[in-house]
């Protein structure tokens, strides 16, 4: 538990330009993929984020040698002499998970502790397994242990994602880049992220087609190779929660570095509350001078609205005039945020996977605590525009995913800084 909080006083006008580094949900995954490739690999556009930090760490254990430079990380993988990822790390970043299908690719095995389940919910796995089982992965868990092991090899499938699940369609597209044959993966995950990884995979030699689409077919190789340089996709959720900064401030405010085409259905959220928006491929700035008009908003897959952007929207939602539903579709307990921000003032009722909203006009500064990062996100956005001072704790959720965010609020006229509690 952090010792520090973040102190927001709020009512400052927001305005400026807020520079976006890269996808904490992609270069996570990068990294793990670069354990196919044995060799130096280099990753730019790496934003300074304790997740990170942890995922440097997962692949230290495993005998890759990591070294961080500016917004860069460079990984020499050629001497991996482990297959097994300690609990303690996995415990503490579930995404660690994404070290399983690349052990598989390149060593036939992997022992990965089970991710215990976090505040959104269970987050089972049972979709990594019932696709890598397709592929002649043999699972046995004990101890909390997952042991994956291919007694008769890697082959291709075809393997039907019940949902269309991020981390499953990830794990399963790195272990067939070296499986004997071909696999394609229907209903599989769109996101951009998805996307980035398998450009990642092509500068390494993997054959991949569809990526970006609901079906992906890669063709296995016998050996892949590291990736010279690769410059992670920018982080459209960091992108998406500060234009809800702009939208709640007033703006105008541009968050730079960012692609338009990543946020189509949050973008259209936000005009729908009163927003003005001027894009261009790599910027998008936010304005608002009228009230607030509320949206009913449903998460869902790419590219529906992202699950990711739920909190920071509901800020907009609980101030904006009329009601709302936001309905949560991705995870199964994804309202912690509901319950703090009614601290705060908002009126609300979480019915199921429901939030049932009821605008009003301010919302008064308080002490609350961040339950995981996008929340933790969102109560800052609140203690912007909130009457008085908030404090928020546990910041440390926050700092897995944003880089900078208390200078990047400031530099754009909040009125925000971090202190010891
Ligand atoms: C990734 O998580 C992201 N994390 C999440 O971002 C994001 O919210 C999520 O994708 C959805 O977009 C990273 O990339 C590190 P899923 P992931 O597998 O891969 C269920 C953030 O704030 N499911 O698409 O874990 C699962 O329980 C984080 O940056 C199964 O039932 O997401 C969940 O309800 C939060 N069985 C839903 O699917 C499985 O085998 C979505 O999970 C796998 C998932």
């Amino acid at each position: 538990m952090s010792t520090e909080v973040i102190v927001v006083n709020g009512g400052n006008p927001l305005k400026g330009v807020v520079p976006i580094t890269g996808a904490k949900n992609s270069v996570l995954k990068l990294m793990a993929a670069s354990l196919l490739g044995p060799g130096v690999s280099t990753i730019d556009n790496v934003p300074i984020i304790s997740d990170v930090t942890l995922m440097g760490e997962v692949l230290t254990c495993l005998g890759a040698s990591v070294t961080f430079g500016d917004h860069r990380v460079t990984l020499d993988t050629s001497r991996i002499d482990s297959i097994e990822t300690p609990y303690e790390l996995v415990a503490k970043m579930r995404a660690s998970i994404a070290v399983l299908g690349p052990l598989i690719g390149r060593f036939g095995e992997a022992r990965v502790a089970m991710p215990g389940g976090c505040n959104l919910g269970a987050r089972k796995l049972d979709l990594h397994i019932v696709g890598l089982e397709a592929l002649g992965v043999v699972f046995e868990i004990e101890h909390g242990l997952i042991h994956a092991t291919t007694p008769q090899g890697l082959h291709g499938a075809s393997v039907l994602l019940e949902f269309a699940s991020v981390g499953a369609t990830e794990n399963l597209m790195m272990a067939a880049t070296r499986a004997q044959g071909t696999t394609v993966i229907d209903n599989a995950a769109r996101e951009p992220e998805i996307v980035d990884l398998a450009e990642f995979l092509i500068q390494m030699g993997a054959r991949i087609q569809g990526q970006g689409t609901t079906t992906i077919q890669i063709e296995g190789t016998d050996a892949l190779r590291p990736v010279a340089h690769h410059r992670t996709v920018a982080d459209r959720i960091e992108a998406g929660t500060f234009l809800v900064a702009g939208a709640l401030g007033g703006g105008p405010l541009t968050v730079q570095g960012a692609n338009p085409q990543h946020l189509q259905i949050a973008l259209t959220k936000l005009e729908a509350l009163g927003c003005e928006l001027v894009t261009t491929d790599d910027s998008i700035t936010v304005s608002r001078s009228a009230a607030l008009r509320a949206v009913d908003i449903q998460t869902l897959p790419y590219p529906g609205f992202p699950t990711d952007l739920q909190a920071q929207f509901m800020v907009l939602d609980v101030l904006a005039e009329g009601s709302s539903v936001i309905t949560e579709n991705v995870f199964e307990n994804r309202f912690m945020f509901a319950d703090e921000i009614s601290r705060m003032g908002a009126v609300l009722r979480i019915e199921g996977h429901h939030a049932l909203i009821t605008g009003v006009r301010q919302l008064s500064g308080a002490p609350v605590q961040a339950p995981d990062l996008r929340g933790g996100a969102a109560l800052v956005l609140a203690g912007l525009v909130a009457d008085g001072q908030t404090t928020v704790s546990a910041i440390e959720h926050i700092d897995r995913g944003y880089e900078h965010f208390v200078e990047k609020l400031r530099a754009v006229g909040a009125d925000i800084s971090r202190r010891e509690q």
